[in-house]
């Protein structure tokens, strides 16, 4: 298996330490590059870096107010009118998915660490950005290189549990 799909995991020990220009930029192109339905591209990423990201702070559920430490944000911005929409199946969110995995893991080669939030005012920060209306911001990608070191263990459902062979 890849070696950073094992290494990653949502941690929460951010350094505010800063990222280098090149690497934040491999980041980004690692979420650029993702598959689309029909390559529609349904993404946008907005990029707030040390000083610049304090703007979203008051906009966090207290429980993700860890993410303050981090060096950047990545906002997702999704469109949900730039994609495939096949059997009531809307594709935008799936695809800006697998954009914000790409990012995850590219983080994780470039030993940061990335982790994806949902839990922050959607209409507060939609605002402050001045994010146009149509747009959704399922995840922010709180970014960051990691201070010491966290334990935390990996919890999934087995593969009994979700793997169907031949059949439902
Ligand atoms: C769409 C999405 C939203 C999430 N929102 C939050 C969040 O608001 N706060 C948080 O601490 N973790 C959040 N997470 C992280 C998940 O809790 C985490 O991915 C899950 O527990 C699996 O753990 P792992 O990523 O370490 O493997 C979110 C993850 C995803 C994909």
């Amino acid at each position: 298996m890849m070696d950073e799909i094992n290494k990653r995991k949502s941690y929460r020990n951010f350094s505010g330490r800063k990222i280098e220009e090149e690497i934040i930029y491999d980041v980004l192109e690692a979420g650029r590059l993702a598959p689309s339905c029909y390559n529609n591209q349904p993404w946008h990423f907005i990029l707030l870096k040390g000083k610049d990201k304090e703007i979203i702070n008051e906009y966090l559920n207290r429980g993700n107010s860890w993410a303050k430490n981090a060096y950047a944000f990545v906002v997702i911005a999704c469109d949900p009118e730039t994609d495939c929409n096949i059997d009531k199946i809307q594709y935008a969110l799936f695809d800006c998915g697998l954009s914000v995995e790409n990012m995850l893991l590219e983080a994780y080669h470039n030993n940061l660490i990335a982790h994806s939030i949902a839990g922050f005012d959607h209409e507060g920060v939609k605002n402050i950005l001045k994010i146009p209306e149509k747009y959704s911001i399922p995840v922010i990608i709180v970014l960051g290189y990691p201070e010491g070191n966290e334990e935390r263990k990996r919890e999934r459902k087995d593969m009994r549990e979700i793997l169907h062979e031949g059949g439902w």
